[in-house]
This record gives C-alpha cells, sequence and structure tokens, in this order.
C-alpha cells in the first residue's frame, strides 16, 4: 500500500515526541501498520526555535490552512492545544477536507467533540484522540472495542500526572507545591496554562470524554463539577498519613439513580487501596461492567514519550483503515446526558 502521509502541526513536548517515535521506530511501525508513515510537512509558531530535533527534511509551513490543503498530506496530528482558537480551526478544517484527524487535545474534544464527531461523520473520515485521556494508557481503546459489550455502572481515577506529580512529591519527598509544579512542569507534565491542572479542569475534560465513552452519552463537560488541589498545604498531607490515607485527586463518573453523576476532587484514598499507589505522573482508570467486572489501567499519564505512543497507536489505526464513530456510537444515536443533583449524594 502507498505509504500514509502524514503533517504534525504544534513541534512541543508531544509534536516533539512523535516525530522521535516515528523515526526510531520506522520500520516497526511499518510493518506492524502495513505500509510506511511518512512524515511531510510541520508546523508551530516559530520555525526559528531550536527543538533539539532535525526537521530539516520535512517541509515547513507556517499557514495551517496550506497545511490542510497539500494534496500529499493524508492525516493531520493537531498538537497546538486550547479548546479554541488555531487547535479547532485546524481541526475543523481537516475534517471538512475529508482527512483524518488525530489530536491530544481534551480541552477541544470535552467543548467540542461532538461537533467535531459530526463532521466526521459527515465526511466520513477517522477522528482520533487516545492521547487525549491518561495519556500513554490505551484506555479510548479498551473502552471502546474491549468492553464494548457492557453496561458500564462506573468510571474513576487518576486523570491529572501533574497533580499525582505534585502530590506524591509533596508525600515522598517533603516538596512544597510550588517545586513540585515547577518540577512536574519541566518534565513537560503540564500543560501550557498550569491552572488547567492544578484546579481540576484537565481531568474534568477527561472525565467527560471517559463518561460519554462509558455511558453511551454526549459530552457535557458542564455537567462536571471540578475541584483541585491548588489549597493543599504540606499538613493537609500528613494528616492523611496519620489517618492511614493518602491525597489523589480522583475523577470520578456513575449512573445516580437516573442522572449521570461527574465530579473531580482531591479525595482521601485508604493507603492500601490501588489508587495509592499510583506514583509521579502515572495515571490509573478503573471502570465496573456489568460482565467483565473491574478493570484497572494504569500507566505514564504525561509526558513526551507515552503521549506519542497514543498518538502514533491512532496514526496505525488510520494506517489499517481501522477506526468507527468517534464516541460509544454515532452522534445521532448517543443519549443526552441527564445530569445528577451532585449535592445529593
Ligand atoms: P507545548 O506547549 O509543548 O507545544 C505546543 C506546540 O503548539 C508548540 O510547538 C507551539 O509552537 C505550537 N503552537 C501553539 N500555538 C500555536 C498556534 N497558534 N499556531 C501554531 N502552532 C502553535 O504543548 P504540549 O506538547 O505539552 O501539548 C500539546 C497538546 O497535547 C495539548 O493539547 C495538551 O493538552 C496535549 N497533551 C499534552 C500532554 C503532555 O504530557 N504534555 C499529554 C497529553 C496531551 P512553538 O513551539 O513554536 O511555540
Ligand atoms: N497536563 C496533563 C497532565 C497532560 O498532567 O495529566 C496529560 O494529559
Amino acid at each position: 500500500r502507498p505509504p500514509l502521509r502524514v503533517a504534525l502541526a504544534g513541534i512541543g513536548v508531544v509534536g516533539g515526541g512523535v516525530v522521535r517515535l516515528l523515526e526510531t521506530n520506522r520500520d516497526l511501525i511499518a510493518r506492524r501498520a502495513g505500509r510506511t508513515i511518512e512524515i511531510v510537512a510541520v508546523s508551530a509558531r516559530d520555525r526559528h526555535k531550536d527543538r533539539g530535533i532535525d526537521l530539516s527534511r520535512y517541509r515547513w509551513e507556517d499557514d495551517m490552512d496550506a497545511l490542510v490543503a497539500a494534496d500529499d498530506v493524508d492525516v493531520v496530528v493537531e498538537m497546538i492545544g486550547g479548546a479554541d482558537g488555531s487547535a479547532l480551526t485546524l481541526a475543523r478544517h481537516t475534517l471538512g477536507a475529508g482527512k483524518a484527524l488525530v489530536t491530544a487535545n481534551k480541552a477541544m474534544i470535552a467543548h467540542h467533540g461532538l461537533d467535531l464527531a459530526r463532521l466526521a461523520e459527515e465526511t466520513d473520515t477517522p477522528l482520533k484522540y487516545e492521547a487525549a485521556v491518561a495519556g500513554g494508557i490505551p484506555v479510548i481503546k479498551a473502552i471502546r472495542e474491549g468492553a464494548s459489550a457492557n453496561e458500564i455502572a462506573r468510571v474513576y481515577g487518576i486523570l491529572n500526572g501533574t497533580c499525582n506529580y505534585i502530590l506524591t512529591q509533596m508525600e515522598r519527598n517533603g516538596a512544597s507545591f510550588a517545586d513540585a509544579l515547577a518540577a512536574a512542569q519541566a518534565e513537560g507534565y503540564a500543560e501550557a496554562d498550569p491552572t488547567f491542572d492544578v484546579d481540576g479542569i484537565d481531568a474534568a475534560h477527561k472525565l467527560s470524554i471517559l463518561a460519554a465513552l462509558c455511558f453511551g452519552t454526549r459530552l457535557d463537560i458542564g455537567a462536571v463539577a471540578a475541584d483541585g488541589i491548588r489549597g493543599l498545604i504540606a499538613a493537609d498531607i500528613r494528616e492523611a498519613e496519620a489517618l492511614g490515607h493518602r491525597v489523589r485527586l480522583i475523577g470520578m463518573a456513575e449512573r445516580n439513580g437516573d442522572g449521570l453523576y461527574q465530579h473531580v476532587q482531591p479525595c482521601l484514598v485508604p493507603a492500601d487501596h490501588p489508587l495509592a499507589y499510583v506514583p509521579g505522573a502515572l495515571n490509573a482508570v478503573v471502570t465496573e461492567g456489568n460482565f467483565v467486572g473491574r478493570l484497572f489501567f494504569e500507566g505514564a499519564g504525561a509526558g513526551a514519550g507515552p503521549t506519542a505512543s497514543a498518538i502514533v497507536a491512532d496514526i496505525i489505526d488510520i494506517a489499517r483503515d481501522e477506526y468507527g464513530p468517534a464516541f460509544a456510537m454515532p452522534v445521532d444515536s448517543l443519549d443526552a446526558a441527564p445530569v445528577a443533583d451532585a449535592g445529593a449524594r
């Protein structure tokens, strides 16, 4: 088969990881995909920035519209970030042009995923976003495919690597909140605006995507109640330990009577619970299905390598023509999400 030709938009932490992965594992990826995957064009804000990688063999494109329209581009990979603005315009243009879109952008999917999925259905083109939830853990694939025969009652877990890194640094090394956040930023885990991490917004984006997939409902980011870890101090962590617990930022979505309850908040987790053992920037996602029972997924939730791994897996699926509806089913078949009264719990 002819090569699958890919354009990369955004060459930061994640985009750099994708370049390295596609170059390093090129032959293995070609064998698994059944065809070569070629980067043909790259784009970011500043073409002169030193990114620590050699991009000279790829065409640099300043104009995102030209990137999408180029005849030699089959797939656009969006790694810019932000719910709206350039990322959303690029996504709409890509799907509107009938080209495949791969994105790591949970904010955009949480806010505009349904519209983008509808556009993808209209143009019969893939919309893939494995990297948007839980970094390198293939949890979207696991829920969409592996657990798709199940009625899922509940999905919960640790959905933000930056917060988990901060909490475990405070817990194990006595780091201050500010120092731990600075270290998470240096590792490339944090969002461009880290308030999205520490205020629970990033985890809320991911939870809303998981809920839509698990419950077959329409995404409803407005229905997620989110609290973060900004107010936590070292004494909170020590008190939790004295009570035999650890503090973790947990996102949970569950059916609650006729409603769907979605919440992100710092929780006291018993020290012997598997979620209490998830260290550093790792994430964990737990689902409870009526036939499969409890599934527990753990792995790197942030960072260049794991995120690139999820993105390239999506590209390989496209190369093999393996894709279905973006969410649990076609958009018109999704239920409106009934919103539970969170205060009633
Ligand atoms: P970075 O800030 O490191 O990179 C963003 C890239 O986008 C940069 O190359 C930047 O260009 C480019 N860019 C920003 N604005 C524009 C614009 N208006 N037009 C063109 N290019 C633009 O972010 P990350 O790589 O960390 O994250 C990218 C996406 O991946 C986000 O959606 C994020 O939420 C998501 N993600 C990140 C993870 C992580 O661990 N970091 C994990 C999972 C998902 P320039 O370099 O020239 O400034
Ligand atoms: N900022 C995000 C996190 C990146 O820390 O989890 C991965 O989505």
